[in-house]
């Protein structure tokens, strides 16, 4: 887990003192540290392209706010999408097609003809997909995902690689899936699996790579040539102190050298979301209440689950301080708990805090993936700013919304109104 300088007890955020953040923007209100953002990207591309043509493709399902997507852009990067409003956004942020990948599952005709209208490339994840998009555009350039029959992740809810997942094309079905497509007129042009979120160990990214190179080489003997391999994203980081963290140059030398070692493939195409986007961004949130309960002692905070919803939909982790009283001794542990209503609205359980008070700053750490991107308007709470830390500065890159934008899509039938 990434460390904070404190300064006079007070947490510092890009250099800026957490509390004067809250102070200025709000509470609950996420916060980015772009210089953090710059340093994630380069250092994983760094990790493969010293090896052999990568190609980032930054899951953004992690995190989609326009001004996150700008900076990687800059960087270079390219798209995964997994929706027509990913690649809209996308496009939006500056991305031109050529660099998005658009990889849905269970993806509707309505959405097969809009991605291919906007011209990105297409990753397919079904025999299905493939019949029903040659009857809307064929000659393009695709490729598949497949299922590599392994899996792994921080949870079950986000594995999807192992056998008999609802993603990608099934083991039996691979080499008949592009011999199709040739003859649909597509024009295959590489591989693709993911194995899951959050994993924290590199054979499972070996173990996925052996089965893709197994195809690849298929495929080659039959006459068809792939210029990638995409072995999708997944790769943990460590959200607990003092947890390891996985070795990324290992990670970059070890599965290029089976690329380059085992085919014919000069490219290839990561997926990392959690990785580029999670340790930027903490949450600030304010404590409104604390209550002695018995049995257990609260810390009562203004963001729920409708703000970050990992803790209650995957029991994940988040680290958890003060940002008002940073360093100093714990005396007593405490349930941070949010204000929807309901007993799983928990951001934190048995944390260690130092003497929490009504007004002070909880700072939520590694909230830069599946944060905002999964929050809600549950109980009719407006989803929360955004800011970014940038050459000293706190910028807002997103304002929170107001109660009439809640509305602004519903209708009361006439009949209803007296
Ligand atoms: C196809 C695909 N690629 C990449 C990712 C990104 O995963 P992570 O954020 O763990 O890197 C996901 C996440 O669900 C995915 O489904």
């Amino acid at each position: 887990m990434r460390d904070f300088d404190g300064r006079d007890g007070i947490m510092l955020f890009g250099g800026i003192p957490v509390t004067e953040i809250a102070e200025e923007f709000g509470t609950p209100v996420y916060v980015t540290d772009e210089s953090r953002l710059r340093e994630n990207y380069r250092r994983i591309y760094g990790a493969f392209s010293k090896h052999m043509d990568t190609k980032i493709h930054y899951a953004c399902k992690a995190n989609t706010s326009l001004a996150i997507l700008k900076i990687l852009e800059g960087e270079g990067s390219g798209i995964d999408a997994v929706s027509v409003g990913e690649v809209m956004t996308c496009i939006k942020a500056g991305f031109t097609p050529d660099r998005i990948m658009y990889t849905g599952v269970n993806a509707s005709n309505e959405e097969l003809a809009a991605v291919t209208e906007l011209g990105v490339t297409v990753n397919i994840d079904s025999v299905s997909a493939l019949e029903r998009l040659s009857k809307i555009k064929t000659g393009l350039p695709v490729s598949f995902r497949i299922t590599p029959g392994v899996g792994s992740g921080h949870s079950d809810k986000v594995i999807t690689g192992s056998k008999g997942s609802k993603f990608g094309i099934p083991d039996k079905s691979v080499i008949k899936t592009y011999i199709r497509a040739k003859e649909l007129g597509f024009e295959p042009k590489g591989i693709h699996a993911h194995i899951g979120s959050g994993g924290q160990s590199a054979e499972p990214f070996s173990d996925e790579l052996e089965v893709l190179i197994g195809y690849t080489n298929e495929l080659k003997d039959l006459g068809i040539d792939l210029d990638f391999i995409d072995i999708g994203g997944g790769i943990g980081v460590p959200y607990r102190p003092n947890e390891p963290e996985m070795d990324i140059d290992e990670l970059g030398a070890s599965l290029t050298e089976m690329i380059l070692e085992e085919t014919d493939v000069r490219t290839i195409i990561l997926e990392p979301g959690r990785y580029i986007v999670c340790d930027t961004t903490v949450l600030l949130t304010r404590c409104i209440d604390v209550k002695d309960a018995g049995t257990k002692k609260y810390v009562g905070v203004d963001a729920g689950f409708n703000t970050l919803i990992r803790p209650a939909m995957y029991d994940a982790y988040h680290h958890v301080a003060l940002g008002n009283k940073f360093g100093k001794a714990c005396t007593a542990k405490y349930d941070v708990a949010g204000p929807i209503c309901e007993s799983g609205d928990y951001l934190a359980h048995d944390r260690a805090l130092p003497n929490p008070e009504e007004g002070d700053t909880v700072v939520v750490y590694n909230a830069g993936a599946y944060g905002f991107s999964m929050s809600s308007n549950y109980n009719s709470r407006p989803l929360c700013r955004e800011v970014l830390i940038g050459g000293g500065r706190a910028e807002l890159i997103r304002d929170s919304e107001c109660i009439e934008e809640q509305w602004r899509h519903q209708r009361i039938p006439e009949r209803l109104i007296r």
